[in-house]
């Protein structure tokens, strides 16, 4: 029960970040869109991003991608197929990566960019993606995580349930302890800048 509240509070914050995000976020792209045109290259095959948030990756997705995008806030949602919504090869789905319909082995890869900061329970989410995403296909994950410097982390910390409070998402996770416990062994670990932004590159291994 306290599991499904969390979700919908989550949901709530990004519904409501929705009408501000990419005005607050605009700042971040001036390192990360070269992160964003890495992570898409890793691509091939039937592509699910998840968390697909106003749609920044979309962009750098090459224009014959087979692509699946979803979210569980209708607000961000709404504002990606506002701006995307036209380009006919891509599918727009509201769903809850912790639970979804989609079949086992149902894609090649899996993206997710800042997503595993905010899904509820990180775990339930990448084991969800373990098992949709077929064996030996790729799962890209560009992260923020909490630093590993003694007193920035402890700073992470202490202004966590504020961000997460306006916000929704975290900013002293561990994603990589989440990554391994989820099942996953095989993976590249990048760090991005001062081992705070990573990107995860997972090969599915069942
Ligand atoms: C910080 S935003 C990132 C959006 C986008 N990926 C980007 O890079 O700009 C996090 C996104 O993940 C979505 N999200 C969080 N938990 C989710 C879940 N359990 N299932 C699907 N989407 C989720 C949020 O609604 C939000 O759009």
């Amino acid at each position: 029960m306290k599991e499904i509240d969390n979700t919908e509070l989550i949901r709530y914050r990004y519904n409501r970040y929705s009408k501000f995000y990419d005005i607050l976020e605009a700042p971040m792209e001036i390192p990360s869109s070269k992160w964003r045109k890495e992570l898409v290259k890793y691509s091939s095959g039937k592509v699910l991003e998840v968390g697909v948030g106003t749609g920044k990756n979309i962009p750098y997705y090459q224009s014959n991608t087979n692509l699946t995008v979803i979210d569980f806030s209708s607000g961000m949602l709404h504002k990606a197929i506002k701006k995307f919504g036209h380009l006919n090869n891509i599918n727009f789905t509201n769903a809850d990566i912790q639970k979804t319909e989609f079949e086992t082995d149902e894609f090649d890869t899996v993206i997710a960019s800042f997503v595993f900061c905010s899904v509820p329970d990180p775990i339930k989410g990448l084991k969800e993606i373990k098992r949709i995403c077929k064996n030996d296909g790729k799962i890209i994950i560009l992260e923020h995580v909490r630093s590993d410097n003694k007193f920035i982390g402890l700073l992470m910390d202490f202004l966590n349930p504020l961000i997460v409070g306006l916000l929704g998402f975290n900013i002293n996770r561990d994603t990589e302890n989440n990554v391994i416990n989820s099942g996953f062994h095989d993976y590249q670990d990048k760090n991005l800048l001062l081992n705070i932004f990573r990107m995860f590159i997972i090969n599915n291994k069942k």
